[in-house]
């Protein structure tokens, strides 16, 4: 029992200063991945970030009867020519939020998909009614049937339709887009998502025959294809773990190159930043923030992009506890991503929520302090406060960390953090539960 447990122990206070890569797009990556099941061909998928929600996946597919071969560290080789639809393991698909990207590639595929329910970092209800109303204009119905979702393909057969999102979902914005890639006729999805994610998605989708246009815009067209084939693609970088070493720099001070980027996905991070005193300069593929005079306050909202991110919003506020005067973050995405307050304030951040608003004041000297990630983003937001803090801090749950950065640990001692993964003993794991 508990033999992998580990926790990341920070020694903080001191500057960061060289060079740091960033890794693919976690959040590209999944629905990626899963859209090769719609190919019935080999894909080569480059520049995977090596993370646990990216392995999952993986298995999932591989589970299911997608030959999955590691052609080196960040590149992967998935044959989904005899992935059989409807068998999808309920303890792996139960661990990612990313696997609801099942129904749309099973439905396009095999006309049919039964999931079950998927998981992911708990942020209040994550309804997919929306998904149900894409896949039901396609001319699916979708009903709960022992646990899973099941959708099957409706008397009339599956026919091109245009929606109408009440709500810019990501995910759903995902799911129509890959069940509708092969359903003839011309399906619009109008107020869908904008991110850079289903840009990169429409993307690999078109390298593979499909006909989508408008990807990045809140208008995406697709016009049906008979048959896709298989891709050779390149998953763009990760602008959240970019900025999160942006957030990492300017707590804890120093001058740090974050590499490999779109500067252009960074603009509300950059931006935030700036209004902070922080310096940021651009360059063609690369950012380097140094800060050198003391943080000020600033007032947040997130909302869906080219909005501030939500999977900034943690990250933001261990910066903010550090600012002087009185800042707010407003989360405009989920209901509820504020667990991983309480574990600032373990750290002498000075923060208070009311609704979906966290008021901050600063600026508070953090020191560290035993913590636990609550999730993925509250975990790195633990991180750069744990940077910052004077003393020791030392994180549990780091698994909800791996779901999302790549050797997030290696990355950050290799610009100057005192920063180590270390065994938690079995004996004290099992006194813990
Ligand atoms: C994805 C990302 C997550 C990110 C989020 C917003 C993945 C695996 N996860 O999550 O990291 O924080 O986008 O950028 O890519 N909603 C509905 N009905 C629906 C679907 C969504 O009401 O059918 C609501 C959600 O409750 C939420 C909002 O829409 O309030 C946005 O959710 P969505 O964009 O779908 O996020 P995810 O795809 O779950």
């Amino acid at each position: 029992m508990g033999t992998e447990m580990k926790k990341i122990v920070i020694n903080g206070g001191l500057p960061l200063y060289g060079d740091i890569s960033v890794s693919g797009m976690k959040n590209a990556a999944l629905p990626i991945i899963f859209a090769s099941i719609l190919t019935k061909d080999k894909c080569v998928i480059e520049n995977l970030p090596e993370v646990s929600d990216v392995t999952l996946s993986l298995e999932i597919l591989h589970s299911m009867g997608a030959t999955v071969k590691m052609l080196n560290r960040n590149t992967v080789e998935v044959d989904t020519t005899h992935f059989v639809g409807g068998s999808s393991p309920y303890e792996l698909v139960s661990k990612l939020r990313g696997s609801t990207y099942l129904l749309g590639a099973e439905l396009g595929r095999f006309g049919e998909a039964r999931v079950g329910f998927s998981g992911g970092c708990d942020f209040g209800t994550r309804p997919i009614d929306q998904h149900k109303k894409g896949f039901e204009a396609l001319g699916a119905v979708m009903t709960i049937e022992n646990g899973c979702n099941h959708i099957v393909t409706g008397p009339g057969g599956l026919c091109g339709a245009s929606i109408y999102f009440d709500i810019a979902s990501v995910g759903a914005t995902i799911n129509v887009i890959l069940a509708a890639v092969m359903t003839p006729g011309r399906t619009t999805i109008d107020n869908a998502a904008r991110e850079p994610h289903i840009v990169d998605l429409a993307n690999f989708l078109n390298m593979c025959g499909a006909r989508i246009s408008g990807a990045g815009t809140s208008f995406i067209k697709i016009q049906g294809v008979e048959r896709l084939h298989g891709c050779n693609y390149t998953i763009i970088p990760d602008m959240i773990e970019a900025g999160t070493y942006m957030a990492a720099a300017a707590a804890a001070g120093g001058r740090v190159t974050v590499r490999g980027i779109i500067p252009k996905h960074m603009e509300t991070v950059t931006a935030k930043l700036l209004e902070m005193g922080v310096e940021v300069d651009e360059c063609d593929d690369s950012i380097v923030v140094s800060r050198t005079s003391p943080l000020q306050h600033a007032n947040i909202k997130t909302y869906f992009y080219p909005g501030f991110p939500t999977d900034m919003h943690p990250q933001f506020s261990a910066l903010l506890a550090m600012a002087s005067g009185t800042s707010t973050v407003t989360e405009g995405v989920f209901e509820n991503r504020f667990r991983y307050v309480d574990e600032l304030k373990k750290m002498n951040a000075d923060i208070s929520v009311d609704g979906r608003t966290a008021t901050i004041v600063g600026p508070a000297h953090l020191t560290g302090a035993p913590v636990k990630a609550v999730d993925l983003r509250g975990g790195a937001a633990l991180v750069i406060a744990g940077l910052a803090a004077k003393g020791k801090t030392e994180i549990c749950n780091v698994e909800y960390i791996e779901r999302g950065y790549d050797n997030i640990v290696g990355k950050l001692r290799g610009i100057g953090a005192d920063i180590s993964l270390v065994d938690i003993p079995d004996a004290v794991v099992e006194k813990a539960n």
